[in-house]
């Protein structure tokens, strides 16, 4: 029997059963019978969480290039493997065969090694939602480059900051960005970035947006006068299980951004396992997630999930408010979307506005939906449900992060009946335990703990990069042994999972996950301000908003509080990027501190949500008169 598909509940017990019980046997036949391998491994598992050395297929060697296109190409050679639906309706889409693709692939591989890219190289990519993102990242990929996306959101000093912490040698950009009715400047960007990395020799330049852009003699090349003189043989490197396949940050608890590495085989077989069964993916499908290609969920559900499985990808340029509220259900009308996968927050956004954006398109060929990113709330669910699924398709919500590769926590379509709010079972090889502050075990249902995961699964990410410390630290030490995922979670009667949220300092906007250190850290730059604290509240279309309590050094020509505020969020942007931008700034004498300097963020927690009831002991506060000040708003 093969392991690949689940069809009905009964099998998916069973298969979770044999993959707790004997994960090597599990996932040593997925991968036997799923993928092509220049060789196969010596042991399907070796290490373990107590020391954080997990590694998988040991001693295999593949491409997951060859993986995604190579071996697709005799039977779906003329299939679409991307449909490019451009961010102004009246640009035509454009349909890339896996032919093309691969022919694309070869050659900008062949450019990049060209340029003098070689295994193992960092190569920084920061684009737009175009076909040549996908076409890089592959191209790295191919030639066993670690590619590193870098969401063409960050600022000039987010994008510096990641490009030097990973050693990045080439960078691959654009002339600018389509974006609703505007026009990014991304390669101004880009300028400015590398004004801090000098060990960037070389940036590849897509065209794009045609407008114009500074070019540095020597440094700066058009990709496409490259691509025509590049020739489309090339052989996939071959590459160990355990070579790093990509980078991709994400923020943390303290101001640096982790790298998260993820390596070759283990993330391969996971993301083409659980795309196949997430989605309930059939060969004529047109799959659309909708996320950018610059967090986890394009990497794995845009890009590696559907080519691997040989599926058809739509990569969306656009937003959704352009050139109105109803350019989602446009393009699922258009290229008759079977697979729809977003965020809440896109749907909270879309569900205030009138129904008949919705209801004046045919989304009658939809059959999946499913969320990502944030907690999905009661009524943005049936909003979903009526409205985009006419109540016929199965909604799933899909808990896990960018260290964990693939989904973790998700009901199965047609398979695990869903439950609102609820991510409900985990999939086969996940392991999920509650534990309580005191380091137990919660055995019981209907109880809120921290949510970890107690055994490897392949999709696991294997370090940080430059930091192995920091990813022991961070995601092993609180439970020893177990895989700390930094989120609450409640277990009902049956053993669905619930997601509570973070129960550190990172807070998730908009299906962003933002540390508050490193906000608070730009903020602190600013010339006026003598400390901040940042916490979320909730918000009805982000999901949490950002509230920044900030104490000012002098207030001197800062007099204007307006100004002040705009300024602020001016250095934040800067310092990291608009998304981090905070909703409501508050004015304070003092930050509620313990005695050993703590700052006391669950009571600035109640505060911001407007919850004065009860703030608990307050015992240990240096000075407990300030939180009735901050409470009456005084400074
Ligand atoms: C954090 C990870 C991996 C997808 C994109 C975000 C939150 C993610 C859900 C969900 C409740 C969710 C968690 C997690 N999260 N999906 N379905 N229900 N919370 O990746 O940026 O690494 O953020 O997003 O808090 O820890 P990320």
């Amino acid at each position: 029997m093969s392991y690949y598909q689940i069809e009905n509940l009964e099998e998916y017990f069973k298969h979770y059963k044999k993959s707790i019980r004997e994960p090597k046997k599990f996932w040593g036949k997925i991968a036997e019978e799923n993928f092509t391998w220049y060789q196969n491994w010596d042991k399907v598992l070796e290490g373990d969480l107590f020391q954080a050395n997990v590694k998988w297929f040991s001693n295999a060697k593949l491409n997951i290039v060859k993986n995604c296109l190579d071996r697709h190409l005799s039977k779906r050679g003329n299939k679409n493997a991307i449909i490019f639906e451009p961010n102004n309706p009246d640009e035509p889409s454009q349909f890339i065969t896996y032919n093309e693709l691969y022919e694309r692939v070869c050659k900008m591989a062949n450019v990049l090694l060209e340029q003098g890219v070689k295994k193992g190289d960092r190569v920084c990519i920061y684009l737009p939602m175009i076909p040549e993102l996908t076409i890089s990242i592959l191209a790295c990929a191919r030639i066993g480059a670690i590619h590193s996306v870098i969401f063409a959101g960050f600022s000039a000093s987010a994008l510096a900051s990641r490009i030097e912490d990973c050693g990045a040698k080439l960078v691959i950009t654009s002339d600018g960005a389509f974006r609703g009715n505007k026009v990014l400047d991304l390669k101004a960007i880009v300028d400015e970035a590398l004004t801090q990395t000098p060990e960037v020799a070389k940036v590849l330049l897509v065209k794009r947006t045609n407008n114009k852009i500074n070019i540095v003699p020597n440094r700066d090349l058009w990709v496409d006068d490259l691509l025509a003189a590049a020739s489309s043989n090339s052989v996939a490197e071959v590459m160990d299980a355990e070579d790093p396949l990509f980078i991709l940050y994400t923020s943390g608890s303290t101001g640096k951004p982790k790298g998260m590495l993820h390596t070759t085989a283990g993330y391969m077989v996971y993301v083409g396992y659980t795309f196949k069964n997430l989605f309930n993916y059939k060969e004529d499908d047109i799959f659309w997630c909708t996320a950018d290609i610059g967090w986890i969920t394009g990497h794995s559900y845009n890009l590696y999930g559907p080519l691997l499985n040989g599926a058809t990808t739509v990569i969306f340029e656009g937003v959704p408010s352009y050139p109105d509220f109803g350019r989602f259900w446009q393009v699922i009308e258009k290229h008759k979307i079977t697979q729809f996968y977003t965020a809440p927050t896109a749907i909270r956004a879309l569900a205030k506005e009138n129904l008949s954006f919705v209801d004046n398109h045919d989304l009658s060929s939809l059959r999946v939906l499913g969320s990502v990113g944030e907690p999905i709330n009661e009524e943005a669910w049936h909003w979903y449900n009526n409205h985009v699924g006419q109540k016929k398709c199965p909604i799933i919500d899909t808990w896990w992060q960018t260290e964990t590769g693939g989904v973790l926590i998700s009901a199965l379509p047609f398979i695990t009946p869903t439950k609102p709010t609820y991510a409900s079972l985990p999939l086969p090889g996940v392991l999920p335990v509650l534990m309580d502050d005191k380091r137990n075990e919660i055995d019981d249902n209907q109880v809120v703990g921290n949510l970890c995961i107690k055994q490897p699964w392949p999709g696991m990410a294997r370090t940080i990069w430059g930091d192995h410390q920091r990813f022991i630290d961070t995601y092993f030490t609180a439970f020893p042994g177990k895989y700390f995922t930094g989120d609450g979670a409640l277990r009902d009667e049956v053993g669905y999972y619930r997601i509570t949220g973070r129960v550190d300092d990172v807070v998730i906007v908009s299906g962003h996950n933002l540390g508050t250190a490193p906000i608070e850290d730009a903020i602190n730059e600013h010339p006026a301000v003598a400390e901040s604290a940042i916490v979320g509240y909730p918000h009805d279309v982000k999901g949490n908003g950002l509230y920044g309590f900030v104490t000012l050094k002098e207030i001197g020509e800062y007099r204007d509080r307006n100004n002040l505020i705009k300024e602020i969020n001016e250095q934040i942007a800067t310092s990291i990027g608009p998304i981090a931008k905070l909703d409501k700034i508050q004015f304070v004498e003092g930050l509620p501190k313990t005695r050993s300097g703590k700052i006391m963020r669950r009571i600035l927690r109640k505060i911001a949500e407007g919850d004065f009831s009860n703030f608990g002991d307050t015992s240990t506060l240096l000075d407990p008169e300030i939180v009735d000040k901050i409470k009456d708003g005084k400074i």
